[in-house]
């Protein structure tokens, strides 16, 4: 590499006797690199470092002169200082009004680069240091930048698959690093102001299962980003959320909705090259005001980091007064969570267990603005506001005493190696330790398998070394009609990892799981039964037909519409249920074996019973609820998709496949339920 990877005192300042721009360099920028050593932050001499700070955002437009004006960045960066606020979080990009660091891959604007040049050089001269996302989920105005422009007119989905919006993010991440600041002539790369990278802002995905295309991102981008920048440290800047499959998400989510936005965080901040896992917390937002919520968000994260062997950041905290977001929220509601939150965050400082900061959401652009309730602006926090002075301001002076010398730690010798950085081989237990055992064994075995905890009588409980074992058990055990085993290294509903449950169902033509919350860290299925996965989801990644596997689907909405196999379209299939007398409530249990497993299937079962002309099938593994509003509001969130997000029903269910006949007197105008009632139903005419 052309550009020595020095860190250290003693580097640098010889680098600065050579070049006049690095002398000025020198009399101001952060000392050196913060690394990860022992599950911590520490400075080059092993001197434990804590986050407090704060979130700020077109900081690149505000340097430009394109928002506010150019006294504003340095009044804002000399309140942190004078505040002993040392880490600021912003977006290394465009945010809004057509101010863009990309226009498009690989086409830059030098005015938005200058002006990331002076962010630096401004933080560097008061020894703030950076924590700068490279891309953000969100597409808050069409003309900014966002993980949209990487797959051109594409689902801003491809941004996690496509191999060309890969490579062109990639090459995002390398410009970025190796760009020289022209007013300091230190490599971004090189400079120890920047703490650390985010990947993405609060990374989504709307498929059903695209968990996994969120986890194969992060590996292929957080190795790749060390070998372009091996000096700081990297984080991939989500919200914290788990997987509905992941033990942990009945009790950690905010609500169900989140299991669905392909995040999840334990394995995802396992990945090689995660330094430490970072997570948000917005009460408003998730619309969990309740604090004790905030107690368990931050006593799982924290318990998690165990796991991980990796620090936790608090990197983005928000509390709305008024406006939109925290319509009602009062003041005092604010104080009483600042309070709580900081108070846990402090409390894991002090016992040296994984928290290591926070920082607030957030301060405005154009300094540290008043209160305001007009949009984002109800969580701008003011500096003369109580919280802030209360709060936020004595918890950063204290934590700017803090620090001792971390035992064990190695002092740092100039220069560094992505390895030692951490987050490598070394870093914490693999990708797999809270991920479902591998669906593709059982399959082949014919164990019918779905996650969750199935509903029927237990004959005996023992331990499997694996989910086909327990299938096994169960096709060589007389009455075993259903096996459940326990995949979570944290245990399920008590039994420990590897219980193997086998149980007689009270009716093994539907197998369904137990309401959610019962379902944590559970994979069962039915020995024999092939067809669990719905025939009508297009097939799977990889061609698994594994009922398991079917959160892996790649289906687009119109996929989905398409697969109903009613190939001569007479069924007149949507995602919907609609209304009529009924005939025969259930096909498949008025039958000695069943035949329905698809809603094409559903559909022949209607043309041939007189007097049907209505029919109606339950699509989703999970049965199909009459009383489901946490789905109703996640449809909301998707665009009024209805066939995803599912979960969080806690009201009774139809079974998974159940196949209603209905008679309507005048077909072409059948009644479709609303709200809750449309959920996880496919509908048609004959
Ligand atoms: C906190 O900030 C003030 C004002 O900049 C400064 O004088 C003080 O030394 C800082 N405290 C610590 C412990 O760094
Ligand atoms: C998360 O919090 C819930 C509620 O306190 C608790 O039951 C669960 O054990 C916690 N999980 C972890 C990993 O700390």
């Amino acid at each position: 590499m052309a550009v020595a990877q020095h860190q250290g005192r003693v580097l640098r300042r010889s680098v600065a006797v050579a070049c006049l721009l690095a002398i000025a360099a020198s009399q101001h920028g952060a000392d050196a690199f913060i690394r990860v050593q022992s599950g911590t932050f520490v400075d080059e001499n092993c001197k434990e470092f804590f986050f407090s700070g704060y979130n700020t955002w077109q900081l690149l437009e505000n340097a430009a002169g394109v928002v506010g004006n150019s006294g504003d960045l340095t009044a804002q960066f000399d309140a942190a200082a004078a505040n002993n606020l040392t880490v600021v979080r912003m977006f290394g990009f465009g945010t809004a009004g057509g101010f863009q660091l990309q226009y498009s891959p690989g086409s830059y604007n030098e005015k938005a680069f200058q002006a990331f040049d002076k962010v630096i050089s401004e933080a560097g001269k008061r020894k703030l240091r950076l924590v700068i996302a490279f891309v953000n989920n969100w597409d808050q105005d069409s003309s900014s930048d966002n993980k949209k422009f990487y797959v051109g007119g594409g689902n801003p989905d491809d941004f996690y698959t496509s191999a060309s919006a890969r490579q062109a993010f990639k090459n995002h991440m390398k410009t970025v690093t190796s760009r020289k600041n022209t007013i300091t002539g230190i490599a971004y790369r090189d400079d120890p102001t920047i703490l650390a990278w985010n990947l993405i802002n609060e990374p989504r995905c709307d498929a059903i299962g695209c968990n996994t295309d969120m986890l194969s991102w992060i590996e292929e981008m957080a190795p790749y980003l060390k070998t372009v920048d091996p000096n700081h440290l990297v984080t991939v800047g989500m919200d914290g959320f788990y997987d509905r499959r992941s033990c942990l998400a009945p009790t950690g989510n905010p609500s169900s909705w989140a299991g669905y936005t392909g995040q999840d965080f334990l394995p995802q901040h396992a990945v090689n090259g995660i330094d430490y896992a970072a997570i948000h917390l917005w009460p408003d937002n998730w619309k969990r005001v309740d604090l004790d919520f905030g107690k368990i968000w931050l006593s799982n994260h924290s318990a998690n980091g165990q796991l991980l062997q990796k620090p936790v950041v608090l990197e983005e905290f928000g509390k709305g007064v008024g406006g939109d977001l925290a319509k009602g929220q009062t003041e005092s509601q604010r104080m009483d969570w600042y309070k709580l939150v900081y108070y846990l965050v402090e409390q894991d400082l002090e016992a040296g267990t994984p928290l290591k900061g926070i920082l607030f959401w957030r301060w405005d652009a154009v300094a540290a603005a008043v209160n305001s309730q007009i949009g984002d602006n109800a969580l701008t926090l003011a500096t003369s506001s109580d919280v802030f002075q209360q709060v936020v301001k004595p918890f950063s002076a204290r934590v700017a005493q803090r620090g001792k010398t971390v035992a064990g730690c190695t002092p740092s010798q100039g220069t560094v190696s992505a390895a030692s950085i951490g987050g490598g081989s070394s870093g914490g237990p693999g990708p797999d330790f809270f991920t479902a055992p591998d669906s593709a064994t059982c399959c082949a075995k014919d164990c019918g398998t779905m996650y969750g905890n199935l509903e029927g009588t237990p004959l005996a409980s023992a331990t499997s070394a694996s989910a086909s074992a327990c299938c096994d058990s169960c096709k060589g055990t007389t009455g075993c009609s259903a096996w459940n085993f326990c995949y979570c290294d944290l245990g399920c509903a008590g039994q420990p990892k590897g219980t193997c449950v086998l149980k007689s169902m009270t009716n093994a033509f539907y197998p369904r799981t137990q309401i959610v919350g019962d379902n944590a860290g559970w994979i069962g299925g039915v020995p024999g039964q092939s067809k669990i996965t719905p025939t009508w989801l297009c097939q799977p990644k990889g061609g698994s037909t594994c009922a398991a596997d079917q959160g892996a689907s790649t289906c687009s909405a119109t996929d989905l519409q398409n697969s109903l196999q009613c190939p001569d379209n007479s069924c007149n299939a949507k995602d919907q249920n609609v209304g009529g007398d009924t005939l025969v409530m259930d096909v498949n249990s008025n039958t000695p074996t069943k035949t329905v497993f698809t809603a094409a299937d559903c559909c022949a079962a209607c043309k041939n019973y007189g007097g049907c002309n209505v029919w109606t099938f339950c699509n989703r593994p999970e049965g199909c609820s009459s009383d489901c509003p946490a789905n109703v509001a996640s449809a909301k969130q998707t665009g009024g998709k209805t066939f995803g997000p599912y979960g969080g029903c806690q009201g009774n269910r139809f079974p998974y496949q159940q196949c209603t006949l209905k008679n309507s007197k005048d077909p072409s105008k059948v009644q479709v339920y609303e709200a809750g009632e449309l959920q996880a139903w496919t509908s048609g005419t004959t």
